[in-house]
């Protein structure tokens, strides 16, 4: 039986990517995608999503549309220090795909998200890959979808690494107090994928072309998305001798699949909401003597191998 998964996203260039993962993996049922604001405004967000999900066939996954601002800062995120759309900007505001036939649904993200959660019995994992909140609004009308949901993997966060400033990742540093509420919240089965996993699993420009060979839309639209990144980290933010880029939210879907991608610890995470210069960074405890009890299992360590290794079976197979 396949895995019921729910991806929230903020499409995106690795959103899709993971998007492209989740829908077409044998062993995982992708029931929906949410949307939330985040790397581009939440109605292209939703856009990407549908664009990817029609172009690789797969135009039964409903999208339902979530939150077009943070839960409380009503200015973040601010403009981007790369002119967006330019050679620096790693995902553009439409993904290099055709426009999608397929709409949105009428329900938001957060209701159905509720509705899905606590309606069923069936063990459903939810899979944040963009800023967390939607998965705040939910949990803030619904405390019951902590104990419902029967899996979380976020992609998010930091410990030795931060991209957005010095000390915080994007996805957290761009909505905090719902992310600081999510590592709150008491769920069990925790996962948290942050940069110092994402970029163990770079994927390089020749993966790209191993890509492109395979002869599928998801396998074309990988080599172009993934490329785009390489590019981008190429043009002064390079993070390996090779041309290569992390595909972050892809990488939380292949551990759906292949746990042994990442190599995790249990650990206590709470979010910095007040700092000035840490806002958003994700604290991580690792000392062995911590006071509070791991709520979360992190990872500090990917397989680069593995990883395109999975990518590459699951873009080669015919739908
Ligand atoms: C995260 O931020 C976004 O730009 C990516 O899609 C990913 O989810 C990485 O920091
Ligand atoms: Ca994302």
């Amino acid at each position: 039986m396949s895995r019921k998964v729910i991806l929230d996203v903020d499409t995106g260039t690795d959103d899709a990517v993971a998007i492209m993962f989740a829908a077409l993996h044998p062993e995982l049922d992708l029931i929906a995608v949410t949307t939330v604001n985040g790397n581009v405004p939440v109605h292209h967000c939703t856009d990407n999503s549908l664009r990817v999900l029609d172009f690789i066939g797969r135009r039964d996954v409903p999208v339902f549309e979530g939150l077009a601002r943070p839960l409380v800062r009503l200015d973040f995120p601010t403009p981007k220090s790369f002119r967006r759309d330019s050679a620096e900007d790693m995902h553009g505001t439409e993904l290099p795909i055709p426009a999608p036939t397929s709409v949105k649904q009428e329900t938001g993200a957060v209701e159905f998200l509720i509705e899905t959660l606590l309606g069923t019995t069936e063990p459903i994992t939810l899979v944040p890959v963009g800023p967390l909140s939607n998965i705040a609004a939910a949990l803030a009308l619904e405390p019951r979808i902590a104990d419902a949901v029967h899996e979380v993997v976020i992609m998010g966060g930091g410990h030795h690494l931060g991209n957005e400033t010095a000390s915080a990742e994007f996805n957290i540093w761009a909505d905090p107090e719902a992310a600081d509420m999510v590592f709150a919240a008491g769920i069990e089965r925790l996962t948290l994928v942050p940069l110092d996993a994402t970029h163990k699993a770079l994927v390089t420009k020749a993966d790209c072309e191993a890509f492109e060979a395979l002869d599928t839309p998801a396998g074309t639209a990988a080599a172009r998305f993934i490329g785009r990144r390489v590019d981008a980290y190429g043009s002064g933010n390079r993070v390996a001798a090779t041309a290569a880029a992390p595909v972050h939210d892809a990488l939380c879907t292949a551990f759906l699949v292949a746990p042994e991608v990442i190599a995790t610890k249990p650990c206590h995470v709470r979010v910095e909401t007040h700092g000035t210069r840490t806002l958003g960074r994700t604290v991580i405890d690792t000392r062995t003597h911590a006071r509070e009890p791991p709520n979360c299992e992190v990872a500090f360590d990917a397989d680069a191998r593995l990883f395109v290794r999975l990518l590459s079976e699951v873009f080669g197979s015919p739908i």
